[in-house]
């Protein structure tokens, strides 16, 4: 492992606006990822850049020890009743101090446990150079910036990094960052820009700017529209049942990189990561989905891919737990000079609108209650 340089270069950042959550924090049970990182990377480092190409590293551990930050991955569960809030408030943050609080923590913080209020947090454009953390205990809290490029929140930490009790975060404990883009095979620079444990978050017109595992879509219901993801490995990952509609999601990897890595863990689950109307864009090759977990689900639709796409699209993780048995992966009507290496596996299958259909509408995440029409 050895010890790590210091944080350098600020090139990565967090952008947040208009993200509305209605959040419903749930722990997050995401221990499968614990992977043997002693016996990683090293052949992805050595191997040759000619054919066969060299697999992306094995993904991030994912932490399931305990949050330094808050309350987001304690105890409470899925709420399964829908309640309407009660009245509402805004709250407005301004880094030059024309707001009611300077930071957006400040902010959460203001607002009571177990509020029942609509809350919009009004972030003024500026840079917020803080780790936010919405706990559990506090639904109903709205964000909205300025513009994706007006109000940033960023902050430096990275997998590797000691917390306040001197344990490594760990990639689960490091949402918002503006950490340099690790080099492939390299250990503890992980960092996650965003981490959603919530249920029933909405997310439109956002950015998500990381390299190696940017956005942690770890549990619960969300759907994000319009919004902007980039990254180079895994760049979206966990076990979410999350629906991407209309969203940007553009490579930033260097050799080989992977745009999503699902973590369902048995055919009991209904997560899965279903991206509808997107646009794969930026450096390749890259793999567009990967088996992290061994039944993992993600599903492209009516998505455009550019020519970055790696040969046979898709990554089983391992080559030795025969998820390719096991897994969901599909596409249906993707387009683009990609489109045809996505469908370069006999186990990443074209469907049928029988059988995409459950993925294209925003009832794939109950989105019913949460998602406005016009929003969906
Ligand atoms: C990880 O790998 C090392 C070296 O190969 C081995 O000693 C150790 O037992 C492994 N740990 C787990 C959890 O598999
Ligand atoms: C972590 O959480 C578990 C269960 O929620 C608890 O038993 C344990 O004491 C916690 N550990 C720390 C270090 O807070
Ligand atoms: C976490 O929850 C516990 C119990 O509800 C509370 O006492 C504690 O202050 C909370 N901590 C934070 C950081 O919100
Ligand atoms: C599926 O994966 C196993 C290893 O886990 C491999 O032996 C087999 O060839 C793969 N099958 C296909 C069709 O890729």
């Amino acid at each position: 492992m050895g010890s790590l340089p210091s944080v350098s270069t600020t090139a990565l950042v967090f952008l947040s606006c208009f993200t509305t959550c209605y959040l419903l924090l749930v722990p997050c049970n995401a221990t499968s990822g614990a992977y043997n990182s002693s016996s990683t990377s090293s052949s992805w480092l050595n191997s040759p850049s000619s054919s066969p190409p060299p697999l992306p590293p094995p993904p991030p551990p994912l932490s399931s020890s305990n949050s330094s930050t808050g309350n987001a991955t304690t105890t409470v569960r899925h709420h399964h009743n829908w309640f309407d809030p009660k009245g509402s408030r805004l709250i407005t943050v301004d880094a030059s101090g024309c707001g009611d609080f300077l930071s957006v923590q400040a902010a959460v913080d203001s607002v009571p446990v177990n509020n029942r209020e609509k809350v919009l947090i009004q972030i003024n454009a500026g840079t917020y150079i803080e780790k936010v953390v919405v706990p559990v205990s506090k639904p109903f809290i709205t964000f909205q910036g300025a513009g994706r490029d007006l109000t940033v929140i960023e902050w430096h930490d990275r997998a590797g990094d000691k917390g306040p009790d001197g344990q490594q975060l760990r990639t689960y404990n490091t949402a918002s960052n503006t950490a340099p883009a690790p080099m492939p095979g390299m250990e503890g620079w992980q960092a996650a820009a965003f981490r959603i444990s919530g249920d029933n978050a909405y997310f439109s017109g956002c950015g998500f700017y990381g390299a190696q595992d940017t956005l942690c879509d770890d549990a619960g219901r969300h759907y994000f529209k319009e919004c902007y993801i980039e990254g180079s490995i895994d760049f979206i990952f966990g076990n979410g049942r999350s629906m991407y509609k209309d969203c940007e999601l553009h490579s930033i990897a260097t050799r080989f990189g992977s745009i999503a890595a699902q973590d369902r863990k048995s055919v009991d689950e209904r997560t899965g990561f279903s991206f509808v109307g997107c646009r794969v864009t930026g450096s390749g090759p890259l793999y567009v989905g990967r088996a992290m977990g061994q039944y993992s689900r993600i599903v492209f639709s009516y998505t455009y891919f550019d020519d970055v796409v790696a040969r046979g699209g898709w990554d089983d993780w391992d080559h030795n737990s025969n998820k390719n048995k096991t897994v969901f992966f599909g596409v249906y009507k993707c387009w683009g000079p990609g489109a045809e290496a996505v469908r370069g596996v006999s186990w990443a299958r074209e469907l049928d609108f029988d059988t995409a259909h459950p993925f294209l509408a925003k009832s794939f995440v109950n989105g019913r209650h949460w998602i406005a029409p016009s929003d969906a």
